[in-house]
């Protein structure tokens, strides 16, 4: 009896419709799973969009108002990713979203850029000898997406901060350097790439 279940056991046929339809459930989940994170992340990519694209724009009117009600140096607190509100709105409504903002001759030492960030910044600057304005950057790994997108200085505003040293105020400059002592963030022209925002968004 035990020799013949092995004779069974051995001389069964190569079950390959069996082995087809197993490769089959594997491949489709698969291709179920890319295609979900594939519509994921351009709902994500859109979503970004908005938000940069709404925090450049309250920047802008925050700073030129800021500036316009309390001068300069009162106002070096209102060039921020979002105002605390904005903030605590995205925080509440898109769990696993972290944005920063980043500069590779920053301000602030937090917004220095990490290994990915800088070769993005690389990317852009061969770009930039061939006269290839920098685009929005993004890269999809299976636990997360990210995704960098160009701060020019678009506004004339930016240059009472960002602009020549020797043409900032002594006293806000004096200011400036007593909050931050390593700022590297001046010189910059109308038109210049200043930083960028830099997006990761965990998968859940
Ligand atoms: C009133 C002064 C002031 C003005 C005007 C200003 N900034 Fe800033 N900027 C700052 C300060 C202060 C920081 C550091 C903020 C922090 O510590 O989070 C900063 C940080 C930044 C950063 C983040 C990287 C870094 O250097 O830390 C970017 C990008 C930036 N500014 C772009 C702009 C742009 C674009 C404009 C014009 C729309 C602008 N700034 C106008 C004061 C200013």
């Amino acid at each position: 009896m035990g020799s013949d279940d092995c004779f069974v056991k051995f001389s069964r046929p190569f079950d390959w419709k069996r082995i087809f339809l197993r490769n089959l459930l594997i491949c489709s989940f698969f291709i179920i799973f890319v295609f979900c994170n594939r519509e994921q992340d351009t709902e994500k990519k859109a979503i970004l969009t908005r938000l940069f694209f709404a925090s450049e724009e309250n920047l802008r009117k925050d700073l030129n108002e800021s500036i316009r009600k309390k001068g300069s140096l009162s106002s070096v607190g209102a060039c921020r990713t979002f105002s605390e509100e904005n903030e605590r709105e995205v925080l509440a409504s898109y769990p696993g979203l972290v944005i920063r903002r980043i500069s590779e001759k920053s301000r602030n030492p937090d917004h220095l850029p990490n290994d990915w960030e800088k070769e993005v910044f690389a990317e852009w600057k061969e770009f930039a000898s061939k006269d290839i304005p920098a685009f929005v950057f993004s890269e999809s790994a299976p636990k997360s997406l990210h995704f960098m997108r160009p701060i020019y200085v678009n506004d004339p505003v930016c240059l009472k901060c960002h602009g020549q040293a020797e043409q900032i105020p002594t006293e806000l400059r004096a200011g400036l350097r007593r909050l931050y002592p390593n700022d590297r963030s001046f010189g910059y022209q109308l038109g210049d790439l200043i930083g960028a925002y830099s997006a990761s968004w965990q998968r859940l």
